[in-house]
């Protein structure tokens, strides 16, 4: 295996210029070597999803980050849920293949802000989707994911107050399904809030059999037309259950790898944005991640997620809470 002609850039991620490598076979040996495990959100490139041990949404992957036996977890996906894995395994390595792999949705809730927003609204019990830093974990009372939040909330005594952070259109959609009012941060993630309305319209009307299925990190409007509203697990199960046989997909389309994969006699069609040139909407931090970067990223071991122990503690209570309860 030649590994010559590698060089480390700035932010430590190192990039190969042999391109005849073969990727797969090396991360294979690399894995057994090492005794690693790859996790990948089903955002990531399908290619990377046939390669990993294991592919799953927010709350499977953090399961299975607090219970694999590996030296080393690859978290193909994005920084928020490497950091989940790091704070509910803290002695082992974890690594993730791209750092600059963010997430609107966490960003859009700085800690700084979200510590004076819960000193506003004091006696309220704060709920942070699983899409935050881990300083903001360390300010919540306990996590959700969007397969769970309906469990979490309905935890809470009807006495208690609610914050629910950091997405609106998830926040507002839990609140109509559990009746219950809450306090909402006023975030969003770029890729979901994005879905065109009229463009989705118009494809139902260019294919009527066509079922419409959403992620309830969409907006209102977009979950109204849907007949079927779930996070992504929930997503792949009912596209596979189904009779029907073709859906429009409002979440991001590395989703239908697997729903594929599971009906491959089913069409899907990826719902548009806003923007007319694109089909789809990706998310581009999802797609940061390639079979190279896993590859270099295994062989160096970096880039590394590295938290304070301080916060890590604090952020390790509302996961477990969270975890118990699932
Ligand atoms: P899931 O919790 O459904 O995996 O969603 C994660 C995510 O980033 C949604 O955009
Ligand atoms: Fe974050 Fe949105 Fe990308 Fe999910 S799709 S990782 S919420 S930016």
């Amino acid at each position: 295996m030649n590994i010559l002609n590698t060089e480390i850039s700035k932010n430590g991620f190192i990039s190969l210029k042999e391109k005849d490598l073969n990727f797969k076979n090396e991360i294979n040996k690399l894995k057994k070597e090492k005794n690693a495990v790859i996790l990948a959100h089903y955002y990531v490139k399908g290619e990377i999803q046939d390669i990993a041990d294991f592919v799953g949404d927010s709350l499977s992957l953090s399961q299975k980050a607090a219970e694999t036996k590996a030296d080393i977890i690859v978290f193909v996906g994005v920084h928020f849920m490497a950091e989940t894995a790091k704070i509910l395994s803290p002695y082992k390595k974890v690594l993730l293949p791209d750092l600059n792999a963010g997430c609107s949705l966490a960003d859009s809730c700085p800690d700084n802000d979200f510590r004076e927003f819960i000193l506003k609204h004091p006696d309220h019990t704060v709920i942070s989707y699983v899409n935050t830093s881990a300083k903001v974990k360390a300010l919540t009372d306990i996590v959700c994911t969007s397969s769970n939040a309906v469990k979490i909330v309905e935890s809470i005594p009807k006495d208690k107050k609610i914050i629910f952070g950091p997405d609106r259109n998830l926040g507002n959609y839990i609140s109509r399904l559990t009746d219950r009012e809450m306090v909402i941060w006023d975030g969003a993630c770029h890729v979901h809030s994005e879905f065109s309305l009229e463009r989705i319209l118009e494809q139902k009307k260019n294919n009527p059999d066509a079922i419409i299925i959403a992620h309830p990190e969409c907006p209102k409007p977009i979950l109204t037309i849907s007949e079927f509203v779930g996070s992504t697990s929930a997503l792949i199960k009912f596209t596979k259950e189904s009779n029907a046989k073709q859906f429009i997909v409002a979440t991001e389309p590395g989703v239908i790898h697997e729903m594929k994969k599971l009906s491959a006699d089913k069409f899907f069609i990826p719902a548009p944005g806003e923007d007319a040139e694109c089909a789809c909407s990706e998310c581009e931090f999802m797609k940061l991640n390639s079979i190279e970067k896993l590859y270099t990223c295994l062989k160096y071991e970096q880039p590394e997620i590295i938290i304070e122990e301080k916060i890590r503690k604090k952020a390790y209570i509302p996961i477990k809470r969270m975890l118990d309860l699932s």
